[in-house]
């Protein structure tokens, strides 16, 4: 990659009290947690309260992200939010965020990627580091996924969750930080995966809510092909252009939407589970916050040392995709 070596330098994650497991999604679909379980992996999500918006989700992440930085609000010049679930249409999570953080130096926006988000984001504002424009960004996914889930729909409440993960990225010395981003989207895919209410092309009305345009639909089969494809592909891509092998591979941190999508991905990159980061048995799908929660995880539980190969990968409405190699 051109420019200056950018890297990460602390991560946070944040998840809601409120757990919801898979015995009480049972007393409110036809579901059961034999089926969830062998179907998806996930025992339990988190919920946030009704009092609880992405941005405070965010703001608890990123606050501990910026002490394993040690770097303070002042320090930030960029805040990127990936999320589907912002606060409101507008002003951006990343306003409400910066104005939290009292980090007043920084620029503020949001990425809407879905669940690639995350890694968009780190792309953009790695970019935007590396060229000199900044020195220290702070990079959140955060997603209220509860608030635009149908509890009615067994087809998808049984696997979102809520929660945020964040980073602060900044130079870090020679032969470290990202080597490669593998970006990518397929329009034509956008319809298997969707919100449609409540933006301009069905702005909120009767019929949009008592269509339910305000929740999720998801084709799970069709983005269940699109993802076991791609997880393994992205992440291929992405080692290629770093100049690595699958060999290389010191942890793998997945996008966690089901067990047997990341199992597919170990296969395809011949690594065993122990080189790789689960934890959708207790968070479910968060979105964009899935990558950035499994990394804090990973570190947290110290599984990842200096001179580490990492491989983010991720997939998501769009349909989009995203993979990054870094040496830690
Ligand atoms: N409990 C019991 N039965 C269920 C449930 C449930 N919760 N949900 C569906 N079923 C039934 C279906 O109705 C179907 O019955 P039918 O054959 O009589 O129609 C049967 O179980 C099998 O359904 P499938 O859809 O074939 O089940 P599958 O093995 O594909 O698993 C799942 C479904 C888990 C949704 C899977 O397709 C999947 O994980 N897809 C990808 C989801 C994903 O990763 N989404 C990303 C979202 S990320 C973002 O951008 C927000």
């Amino acid at each position: 990659m051109n420019g200056r070596p950018v890297g990460i330098l602390g991560t946070g994650k944040y998840v809601p009290d409120r757990v919801l497991t898979n015995e009480q999604l049972e007393q409110m679909v036809e579901t059961n947690d034999e089926w969830i379980t062998s179907r998806t992996g996930i025992k339990e999500r988190r919920i946030a309260s009704d009092a609880q918006a992405s941005s405070d989700l965010a703001y608890e992440a990123a606050v501990q992200a910026m002490a394993a930085a040690n770097v303070t609000a002042e320090d930030l010049d960029l805040i990127v939010v990936a999320t589907i679930t912002p606060d409101m249409a507008f002003p951006s999570t990343a306003c409400i965020l910066q104005e939290k953080l009292g980090a007043k130096q920084a620029a503020a926006f949001d990425l809407s990627a879905a669940c690639s988000g995350f890694i968009y984001g780190l792309a953009n504002a790695s970019s935007l580091i590396a060229s000199g424009l900044y020195r220290n960004a702070l990079v959140v996914g955060a997603e209220c996924l509860s608030k635009i889930t149908d509890y009615t729909d067994r087809n998808t409440c049984i696997l979102f969750g809520d929660g945020a993960g964040a980073v602060v990225i900044g130079e870090v010395p020679e032969g470290r930080g990202f080597r490669s981003f593998e970006l990518g989207a397929d329009g034509s895919g956008g319809e298997l995966l969707r919100v449609s209410g409540g933006g301009s092309r069905n702005p909120v009305s009767q019929h949009t809510i008592d269509e339910k345009l305000h929740y999720i639909y998801m084709a799970g089969r069709d983005v269940f092909k699109f993802a076991v494809r791609i997880m393994g592909s992205a992440a291929e891509e992405a080692l290629r252009k770093a100049g690595l092998g699958k060999e290389d591979i010191d942890l793998l941190v997945p996008h966690q939407a089901n067990i047997r999508i990341i199992q597919s991905a170990l296969e395809r990159l011949d690594l065993p589970e122990d080189k790789c980061v689960v934890n959708v048995n207790k968070y479910g799908n968060v979105s964009a916050a899935s990558i950035p929660i499994a990394l804090a995880e990973a570190v947290e539980e110290g599984r990842v040392q200096e001179g580490d190969v990492l491989v983010l990968v991720g997939f998501g409405g769009g349909l989009t995709w995203g993979a990054s190699a870094l040496v830690w």
